[in-house]
């Protein structure tokens, strides 16, 4: 079990876990179930996967410089100010909090060796085409897969002072340290990695995807979560300004995941590959589907999508953060949702007319997510606007646009995570919302099986996770 479908078994599992205690547990519990993929199993190195050093970067120190038994390397929680075993969290393989120090190994065991295999890569190919995503960009040691400082920043400049007396948040950014409190930033990390970046090699072609790379499916609240190795006690409130709002991340996630898409599919050298347009921007199962001749009902199996008004026949542009930005604009920024839903209109049909056209629309369509983006930033997200996004997205008229596989999964991400952030924030109680988990769940299990995906049936499961939330209204 790869991917999405790991991770929906793992939501499927639980709800939303505010300790990494919890999490670990948990972890635990679904390896036991045989739900996740196990760590371990022989390494297959070839020659052409043995570390290669990459250009070292000024600035990294690497894993070794957090590892000390009296920083991050202790074996309990026990720190006074952060809990100071986040390197072993880092190391856990079978947990997800783990995922991303396996991340090089990855690429060595044998489904990296197939993928690679059959795209045909050398040493330098595996350099170009994936360690851009799964090492750190600029790191000593590949084989640390992606470190503290992938997502922490470089350390050089921040290293020796942020502990120390007189160390502060505002501080250590202003010696370089990445500023993960604040979504846009940490969105736009994460971004890089689970969707495609602009640089470093971090672009996920189809040619990948169709050589048997799972697909990058991403939500920012449930990612953070799920690799949570920070507790979010008063202590650390008093030193971030306050604890996480899950909903705000839900929403900034998907106007800076809307803005990356665009922005990558405004590059000419990412939008084309040879003669054709390059697909992993489109929806996948509008191609990948199945011809019926012969049927009741002739060949089409496409539901119609208002949201895309496209001939049928055109490949999709995956909306799926568009659809969810729209959810979440109705709500919280109504004066913008409507420029932005005629924008993203406008982006669809002008796939019809020209690249030229497309791209100029693409460009307003970002434009409007990006206010968006700001806007979500420093909303505070309350109990009543939460419910109502929740409402939004089952209706009837964003629900009728999850004619597609991806935009369902992103639905289900977002009942979740809204869900769970309301009872983070004190705002639902915990056993109540826990009593909801079989409807969820069902919503979940109509997104299990993206080939057998029923438009239909999924807008059912959904409609009925979120009427039994209204429960709780
Ligand atoms: C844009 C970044 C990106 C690029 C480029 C990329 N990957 Fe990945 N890869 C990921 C992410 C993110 C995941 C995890 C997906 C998830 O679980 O949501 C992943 C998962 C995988 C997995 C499954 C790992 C597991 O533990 O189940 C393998 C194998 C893999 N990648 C190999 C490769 C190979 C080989 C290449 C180069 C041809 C490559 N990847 C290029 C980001 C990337
Ligand atoms: C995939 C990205 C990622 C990686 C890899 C990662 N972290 Fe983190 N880390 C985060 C995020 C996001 C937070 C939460 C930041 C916040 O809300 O202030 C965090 C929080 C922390 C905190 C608590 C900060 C505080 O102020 O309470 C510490 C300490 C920490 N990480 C250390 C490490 C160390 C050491 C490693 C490597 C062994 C590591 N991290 C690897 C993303 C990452
Ligand atoms: C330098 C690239 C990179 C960055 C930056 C990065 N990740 Fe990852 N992440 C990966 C890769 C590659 C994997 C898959 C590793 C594997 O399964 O072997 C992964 C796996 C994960 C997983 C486990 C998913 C699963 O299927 O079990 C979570 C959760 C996750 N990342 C969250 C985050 C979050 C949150 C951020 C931003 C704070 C982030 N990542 C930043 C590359 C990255
Ligand atoms: C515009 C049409 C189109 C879109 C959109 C598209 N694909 Fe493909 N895909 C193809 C074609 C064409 C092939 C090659 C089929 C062949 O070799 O027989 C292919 C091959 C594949 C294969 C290999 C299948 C096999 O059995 O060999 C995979 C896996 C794949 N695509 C995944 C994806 C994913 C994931 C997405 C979405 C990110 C996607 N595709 C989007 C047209 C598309």
């Amino acid at each position: 079990m790869l991917g999405i479908f790991r991770v929906i078994a793992r939501r499927v599992a639980s709800f939303r876990l505010v300790s990494p205690a919890v999490l670990l547990g948990l972890a635990a519990g679904l390896a036991l179930a045989g739900l996740l993929t196990q760590a371990g199993g022989a390494l297959r190195a070839s020659p052409a996967q043995a570390e290669a050093s990459s250009a070292t970067l000024p600035g990294h120190t690497g894993v070794a410089s957090c590892a000390g038994s009296t920083c991050h390397g202790r074996s309990v929680a026990d720190g006074a100010v952060v809990r100071q075993d986040e390197l072993l969290r880092w190391q856990e393989e079978s947990s997800p909090s783990g995922a991303h120090s396996r991340a090089w190994r990855a690429v060595r065991e044998p489904r990296g060796q197939a993928i690679i295999r059959r795209l045909g890569l050398d040493a330098a190919g595996v350099q170009r085409d994936c360690a851009g995503c799964h090492a750190t960009p600029g790191a000593q040691r590949q084989s640390d897969g992606v470190d503290c400082e992938a997502c922490h920043g470089r350390a050089s400049g921040w290293l020796a002072t942020h502990y120390t007396v007189g160390a502060t948040h505002a501080r250590n950014l202003a010696q370089g340290m990445t500023d993960l409190v604040n979504p846009r930033v940490k969105a736009q990390v994460c971004l890089d990695c689970h969707f495609s970046g602009d640089a470093k090699g971090q672009f996920i072609a189809h040619r990948i995807m169709a050589a048997g790379h799972p697909r990058l499916s991403f939500e920012l609240d449930l990612f953070t979560t799920l690799q949570q190795h920070h507790d979010e006690d008063a202590d650390y409130a008093r030193r971030k300004g306050g604890k996480t709002n899950a909903m705000r991340m839900w929403a900034v996630g998907q106007a800076e995941a809307v803005k990356r898409s665009l922005e990558l599919f405004s590059q000419p050298a990412r939008a084309v590959d040879g003669i054709f347009p390059e697909l992993t921007f489109f929806d996948c199962h509008s191609c990948h589907r199945r011809i019926h001749d012969g049927e009741a009902g002739g060949n089409v199996t496409a539901v119609p999508n208002p949201g895309r008004p496209v001939d049928p026949g055109t490949p999709p542009y995956n909306d799926e953060n568009m659809i969810m930005l729209l959810a979440a604009a109705r709500v919280v920024a109504p004066d913008a949702a409507a420029i932005f839903d005629t924008r993203a209109r406008a982006f669809h049909r002008a796939m019809l007319v020209g690249r030229s056209e497309t791209v100029a629309a693409a460009q307003a369509l970002r434009q409007s997510a990006d206010a968006l983006s700001g806007r979500f930033a420093v909303a505070s997200f309350t109990r009543e606007q939460t419910f109502a996004i929740m409402e939004t997205i089952a209706s009837d008229a964003i629900g009728a646009r999850f004619t597609d596989y991806g935009g369902a999964v992103q639905s289900v991400m977002a009942v979740d995570t809204l869900l769970g952030g309301m009872v983070n924030q004190g705002m639902v109680p915990a056993a109540a919302a826990n009593g909801l988990r079989i409807q969820i769940n069902e919503a979940y299990a109509a997104v299990r099986d993206p080939n057998g995906f029923q438009p239909m049936a999924f807008r059912r499961a959904l409609e009925g996770a979120v009427r039994s939330i209204r429960s709780l209204r």
